[in-house]
């Protein structure tokens, strides 16, 4: 039995982790940072997917028999890849999950104008993931996509709260509410940008819903938990969490309090 794996390029995880222990805390986590190489979002696909697969066999290396991506870029990048090839050789009774299905299968029913704002990194808006997606499960849905290249760094060097850093995310929304004046839902499709929600909301018209998606995807996670216990009963349940951050451990204990309600005590791993 061991932990369930929850990984992510650097701190943005944490905030789907949050909601995973408040919806399923009898669980056991390990948190995966790779700070050290993050941010991911403009990196190629052929290094998102290497990354993370070194990710996963560490987690698996570890004790985990089930790993959620916690990053919208390692699932547009490398999930599918991880689940259809790695995993039969790697390790064919573990699983690995991601954050884009279950938010792309719900949010369809949020939009009352079918007008579906999706705010990522540049490498989950070229992967066209979410259109593909949402396309499958809400075909009327009309779906607009805007790249926040900035986002992440800001968010990772705490730098989201400065005057300079929410001019920034300003002026990303005008120009996402400029491309479809009908939108009224705007799915948080970065698993960091939970952090700004709450800016955003004060930012946006008021019929806006700004969607973030921890809540959903610990709701599906419980969902599929339910469903296959050959999984579940591999699942330790002492309600623990341990982190692990690629980079200064320090650093990440300092900064994942953003994230994070308790105080985090990370140990370092090395990932190749
Ligand atoms: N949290 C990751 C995501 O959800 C961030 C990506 C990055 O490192 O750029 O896409």
């Amino acid at each position: 039995m061991g932990p369930i794996g929850v990984f992510d390029s650097g701190y943005g995880g944490l905030t789907i982790l949050a909601e995973l222990r408040e919806r399923l805390p009898q669980y056991d986590y390990l948190y995966l940072g790779d700070n050290a190489r993050a941010p991911y979002g403009t990196r190629s696909f052929d290094v998102v997917y290497e990354f993370t697969l070194q990710a996963v066999q560490e987690l698996f290396d570890r004790g985990c028999h089930l790993v959620i991506l916690a990053c919208n870029t390692a699932s547009a990048k490398a999930l599918r890849t991880i689940q259809q090839k790695d995993l039969l050789t790697l390790a064919p009774n573990k699983r690995v999950l991601g954050v884009i299905r279950p938010s792309t299968e719900i949010i369809g029913s949020i939009s009352q104008s079918n007008h579906i704002g999706v705010l990522a990194t540049q490498g989950t808006v070229i992967s066209n993931s979410y259109l593909i997606e949402i396309g499958k499960f809400s075909p009327e849905a009309k779906v607009v996509q805007h790249a926040c290249p900035m986002w992440v760094p800001l968010i990772e060097n705490n730098e989201h709260e400065t005057d300079a850093g929410r001019e920034f995310i300003r002026k990303d929304i005008e120009a996402l509410l400029e491309k479809d004046a009908k939108i009224d839902t705007l799915v948080l499709a970065c698993t960091h940008y939970p952090v700004l929600k709450s800016f955003i909301e004060s930012i946006v018209p008021p019929h806006i819903r700004v969607v973030a998606q921890g809540k959903i995807v610990a709701e599906s996670l419980a969902d599929y938990l339910n469903r296959h216990p050959e999984i579940e009963s591999n699942c330790l349940k002492n309600g623990t969490v341990s982190y692990l951050t690629s980079e200064n451990t320090e650093e990440f204990d300092r900064n994942a309090s953003v994230f994070a309600k308790d105080e985090v005590k990370s140990r370092h791993v090395s990932l190749h």
